[in-house]
């Protein structure tokens, strides 16, 4: 695929994130956009930096995993962004993300996205990609957050065979979902703005519509699952979530509510 190209990217951003971004860069290699955008100093409240990459050495997913992904193969992206009043639990600011994302993968004509709590984009079984939510600093109301975003856009050979696998499954593509596939120039302007509008939405609205929403995507809801806590592990079907976004986990003793943890299926193939 080719090269991600700056003007290409930033041209077709709409007024309103046009006037809030302080600073669009791309890069041929990086270790991390993330990392990247944390060490940068935080932008100004409503107001928000992009780092993009064509290839991460050292990318890095929640929990201390990688996030691997071959150059020119994916969507590498992080944004920071400054909340003038810091949400009272961060974990539903990348819930809300994952609801914009998903929206936006269904507007450019890719069917049955699903979003695997917290943090997880899947298609077709796989993981299309993940949402890494970190935050830059936050003394008094405001809080600066860097959101990264990794996407897999066409993994080639490697998403038919199996050739990565992650801890889903394997990975899925959104080569392998649409005909009509735009550039990743293109998917990333048009992730730039979902994301912008995803963050000031949720800052201004709070997260009802997006918990609304989320019940339509969520690939977890009635699944046998076990979550993994650092020192127990309960397990039961999964219910949803709450209005806040913590996953519902019915149980032999009750309904428990998980604030963070990792999500295993019982008995599916890659899950342990
Ligand atoms: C996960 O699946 O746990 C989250 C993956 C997040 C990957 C993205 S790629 C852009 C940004 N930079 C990183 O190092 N990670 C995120």
């Amino acid at each position: 695929m080719n090269k991600l190209n700056a003007e290409q990217i930033r041209q077709p951003i709409s007024d309103t994130p046009c006037s809030r971004l302080d600073y669009l860069e791309v890069f041929s290699e990086i270790e991390s956009t993330n990392s990247y955008l944390l060490e940068k100093p935080a932008p100004l409240p409503g107001r928000f930096r992009v780092a993009i990459a064509d290839h991460q050495t050292a990318g890095r997913g929640r929990m201390d995993r990688q996030w691997y992904s071959p150059p020119l193969s994916g969507l590498c992206m992080s944004m920071s962004y400054t909340f003038e009043n810091a949400p009272k639990f961060l974990p539903a600011a990348t819930l809300a993300i994952g609801v914009g994302v998903a929206e936006l993968l269904e507007q450019l004509g890719i069917r049955g996205v699903g979003l695997k709590w917290p943090n997880d984009l899947i298609v077709r079984n796989g993981k299309l990609g993940g949402i890494l939510t970190e935050v830059h600093s936050g003394d008094g109301p405001e809080m600066t957050v860097v959101v990264g975003i990794g996407i897999n856009v066409d993994l080639g050979q490697s998403a038919d065979t199996g050739g990565i696998k992650t801890r889903i499954g394997y990975a899925s593509d959104l080569a392998s979902c649409t005909d009509q596939l735009l550039s990743r120039s293109a998917l990333s302007a048009a992730l730039v703005e979902t994301l912008f509008n995803t963050l000031a939405e949720f800052e201004k609205d709070g997260f009802e519509r997006f918990f609304s929403a989320w019940e339509r995507y969520d690939w977890l809801r009635g699944q046998r699952i076990s979550v993994e806590l650092p020192n127990r592990r309960p397990h039961g079907v999964c219910q949803g979530i709450d209005s806040d976004g913590a996953l519902m986990l019915r149980t032999e003793s009750g309904t428990e509510r998980i604030m963070s943890g990792s999500i295993h299926l019982r008995g599916r193939q890659g899950d342990s």
